[in-house]
């Protein structure tokens, strides 16, 4: 098979096109791309179909697990678009990178005398709430880490490299900002037993975060193999993104424990994120599993927060 492969701007991207077999997977396409071209790795390489001059709509993305046949619809040739998606790390290496940050910095705050370079050369008293927060924040950090090696099972590979910069800014600011505050010595901890149940009910939820992460990884092969299925049991019985659900009340249960303004806003601009993205995936899901042509019908659930959404 003959693929011509051109630019978005329609420009042949290589001379010539490519000569394939008919059995020729997109995968090997792509390897014959790098092949060609060496700086253009197949992760690197996002390949459509061409759209019509003045159309609207998304072009389809060639899944690298079909054949070429399959888009080709008969023909002996086959024309795709090529973009260079840039530079590209494993999802992997992206995740340990946003949560090393937080989980080094956040401690910096808490042993080191750090105040000192903000004005503060008086004796620092350590609550027993600053202490407590310090390893329930180095606990999130470090589940989170053994999670994505250990628990996730992604469905894409890598990530653009420029998205670890993005991420890191995010986690490693928000982290410094909030164990500032957490850490000060003019700091004023909550009483005892609010302290108690912030924490607990935190943990709680850190727990149950963790729950459904293991639900999760269950709907995939080991390969992450499977695409998307409808989750189910515990909270996934009522809620769509149950895992974002426990995500966002274990910060909460951090906030009541610490009460500070830094908390607080970190906790609304994840929840915040968190409910864009769990919109999408109710939407992809419904849409999925929209009962017709024998597929099931996806069950009428919240959002992310119920009674709320
Ligand atoms: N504090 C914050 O700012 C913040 C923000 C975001 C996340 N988080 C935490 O980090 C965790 C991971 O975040 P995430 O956004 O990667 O979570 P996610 O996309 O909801 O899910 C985690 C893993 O499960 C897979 N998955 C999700 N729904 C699935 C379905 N219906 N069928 C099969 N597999 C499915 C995902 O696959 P794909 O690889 O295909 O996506 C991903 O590998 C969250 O649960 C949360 O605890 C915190």
């Amino acid at each position: 098979m003959k693929v011509i492969i051109t630019t978005r701007s329609g420009k042949e991207f290589i001379k010539g096109g490519l000569d394939l077999s008919d059995s020729a997977t997109v995968a090997d396409l792509q390897d014959a791309i790098h092949k060609r071209t060496k700086k253009y790795y197949p992760s690197r390489q996002r390949l459509t179909l061409p759209l019509p001059t003045g159309s609207r709509e998304r072009p389809t993305v060639l899944n690298y697990k079909k054949t070429l046949d399959e888009y080709s619809e008969g023909k002996t040739t086959l024309t795709v678009v090529f973009k260079d998606l840039g530079p590209q790390v494993k999802y992997s290496t992206l995740f340990f990178f946003e949560y090393l940050g937080p989980l080094i910095l956040y401690p910096v705050f808490y042993y080191f005398p750090v105040y000192k370079y903000f004005g503060y050369e008086g004796e620092r008293i350590i609550h027993p709430a600053q202490t407590y927060a310090m390893y329930y924040w180095c606990f999130h950090y470090f589940k989170r880490i053994m999670e994505t090696f250990f628990v996730h099972r992604f469905s894409h590979a890598t990530s653009p490299l420029s998205n670890v910069f993005r991420n890191c800014a995010y986690y490693w600011s928000f982290g410094c900002f909030i164990a500032y505050f957490v850490n000060h010595p003019l700091y004023t901890p909550v009483n005892d037993m609010q302290m108690k149940i912030g924490l607990g009910f935190g943990v709680v939820c850190q727990l149950a975060n963790f729950y459904c992460h293991i639900l999760l990884r269950n709907l995939r092969s080991p390969s992450g193999n499977g695409g998307y299925q409808i989750p189910r049991g515990f909270l996934f019985n009522v809620v769509t993104c149950a895992n974002y659900t426990t995500e966002i009340y274990q910060w909460l249960g951090f906030n009541i424990a610490t009460q500070t303004v830094a908390g607080y806003i970190f906790m609304i601009v994840a929840a915040s994120i968190m409910t864009n993205w769990a919109l999408a995936k109710h939407r992809r899901l419904k849409k999925l599993f929209d009962g017709k042509e024998g597929r099931p019908k996806y069950p009428r659930r919240w959002v992310i927060l119920p009674p709320f959404l």
